[in-house]
């Protein structure tokens, strides 16, 4: 009884000092969720600070930096960074006093799949999470409600609320989750117009109450009937089922694509022909040389850690059965090339066109580029690279997390690293190449003069196009091996 009337007394100051007047947002995650989110944040929050925080202090410069060359390329996000970067848009290095001065924490840092101990290649690793919770603790000085960005784990926050409350003085923090919806390239348009905002928080007074502070900075520009309040657990489940429902479409469409190159049935038309049922929408249904992304086969790995988990065994199977198909598509596309090639591909080259997981962002994070590259380097062969956003050392340290993932030797990775060139225009890295995979869609591939390619590259001139961007009327005048998805 006693307790209760002091945390009634606790909550009422709660109420009525500080959570009713937020001054000041901190992000501890400059990346491509913190980012983004935290311009439009302070965009449409013009009356409230918003502090971006990382531990990465190249990054935290790069922000303050030339607006050509931001960390994260969006579409949109430049001008938004001009209006408000030094207004109410910090990017600061100093994390602890930015953390103390705040009093919403938002947390937007990776959460990688597990690659050692108990769960590894499936549950997500919460190092970074949990160190995020310890510093948060370790200073600050008053009460601070924590809003999850990050995609999670379902019952994280209740592991965050316990390293809270373990490691401070008797200070009350309130653990929201708010999972991000947007997808990359098109992050800028989702969070202005989001299809809905989750809000999840514990189903206490306090945690109504904080669930509530967060719907009033949405409510600047969210129509409030898009904004749904949950209790916690929904509201990180439903972002695990978001994704997971999203990449089972493309799986689905992607394994009638190759019961479509069998039968003589174009995937293209089965797609809009399905897709046109409205019970079932046209969208992600898309056939492609395989999705990629940060969150599809990290999400979908977490719920089937999940299942195993509860000793939902079949359950595991059905999702995880969507990570399978995307892999048989990567490995399918690549087995095209090498086929088409008399089997022996060693000392030839192959050119990639485009290393980005999707067109108009610069993340190649499970680009289906890296596996595909990697499956023809073990080949022998030589591999030319183009992509118009992504930058030369991502693309190997790409290359070399895999190796090293996968236990390659140092010499093996000395004799990959060889194979491997990267050029900053098109036509150098299609010169002289025995076959060119398509692999992100970006526009400016569609549009190339692909006569002129075709006459720079060897017999048989190999076009593969992964995302069926190319018109094949077209292209079938200058080469007789182009092939395409399901087609
Ligand atoms: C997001 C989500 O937050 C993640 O859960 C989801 O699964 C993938 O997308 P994202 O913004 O894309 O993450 O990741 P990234 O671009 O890598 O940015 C994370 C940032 O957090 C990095 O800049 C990293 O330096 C920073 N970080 C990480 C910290 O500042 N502190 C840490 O302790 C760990
Ligand atoms: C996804 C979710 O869409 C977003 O809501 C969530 O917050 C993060 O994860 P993202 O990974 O950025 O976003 O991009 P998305 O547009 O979903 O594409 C993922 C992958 O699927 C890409 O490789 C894309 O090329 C591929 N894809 C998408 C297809 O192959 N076919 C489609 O029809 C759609």
């Amino acid at each position: 009884m006693v307790s209760e009337i002091r945390y009634n007394l606790h909550l009422g100051y709660l109420k009525n000092n500080f959570f009713m007047k937020i001054k000041s947002i901190c992000c501890i995650g400059a990346g491509y969720v913190g980012g983004p989110t935290m311009a439009v944040i302070a965009l449409k929050c013009p009356h409230i600070n918003v502090i971006v925080v990382d531990n990465n202090s190249e990054k935290i410069n790069a922000w303050n930096g030339s607006l050509e060359k931001l960390p994260v390329y969006e579409p949109g996000l430049k001008n938004i960074i001009k209006k408000v970067r030094g207004r109410n848009l910090f990017f600061s290095n100093d994390v602890d006093n930015s953390i103390k001065k705040s009093e919403i924490i938002f947390m937007a840092v990776n959460t990688p799949t597990k690659k050692q101990g108990s769960g590894a290649g499936m549950a997500a690793d919460l190092t970074y999470v949990e160190a995020c919770a310890r510093k948060i603790a370790e200073v600050s000085t008053s009460d601070k409600i924590i809003v999850e960005k990050s995609t999670l784990p379902v019952r994280t926050a209740e592991k965050i609320k316990e390293i809270l409350s373990e490691n401070s003085s008797g200070l009350k923090f309130e653990i929201i989750s708010n999972p991000e919806f947007l997808a990359e390239g098109t992050a800028i348009e989702d969070l202005f117009k989001s299809d809905r905002v989750l809000i999840g928080g514990d189903q206490t007074d306090s945690g109504k109450a904080a669930v509530d502070l967060i719907v009033d900075i949405y409510k600047n520009w969210i129509p409030e009937n898009k904004i749904l309040k949950t209790n916690v657990w929904s509201s990180e489940l439903s972002k695990l089922a978001s994704n997971a429902m999203l990449a089972q479409r493309i799986s689905s469409i992607n394994s009638l694509s190759a019961l479509c190159e069998k039968t003589g049935a174009d995937i293209d038309e089965v797609s809009l022909a399905v897709g046109m049922d409205s019970r079932i929408g046209k969208e992600f249904l898309k056939a492609s040389v395989g999705f990629g992304g940060s969150c599809f086969k990290k999400d979908i790995l977490n719920l089937v850690y999940l299942s195993k988990y509860y000793g939902l065994d079949d359950v595991a199977r059905y999702w995880n059965q969507v990570i399978k198909i995307n892999n048989f598509q990567k490995s399918r596309f690549s087995k095209k090339v090498i086929d088409e090639l008399n089997g022996t591909i060693r000392n030839k080259k192959i050119t990639i066109l485009g290393w980005a997981f999707k067109k108009n962002t610069n993340d190649s994070r499970e680009s289906a580029a890296i596996e595909i590259a990697d499956t023809f380097l073990n080949e022998g062969a030589n591999i030319s690279v183009y992509d118009p956003m992504v930058r030369e050392k991502t693309i190997k340290e790409d290359m070399k997390e895999l190796w090293i993932n996968s236990g390659d030797s140092h010499d093996q990775i000395v004799s990959k690293s060889k194979q491997i060139n990267i050029y900053n225009n098109a036509e150098l890295a299609v010169n002289g190449s025995y076959c060119v995979c398509i692999i992100t869609e970006w526009d400016e591939f569609r549009d190339y003069d692909w006569e002129n390619l075709i006459k720079m590259m060897k017999k048989p001139s190999i076009i593969m196009d992964g995302r069926n961007i190319i018109n094949k009327t077209l292209i079938s005048k200058y080469t007789k091996k182009f092939y395409s998805i399901g087609k």
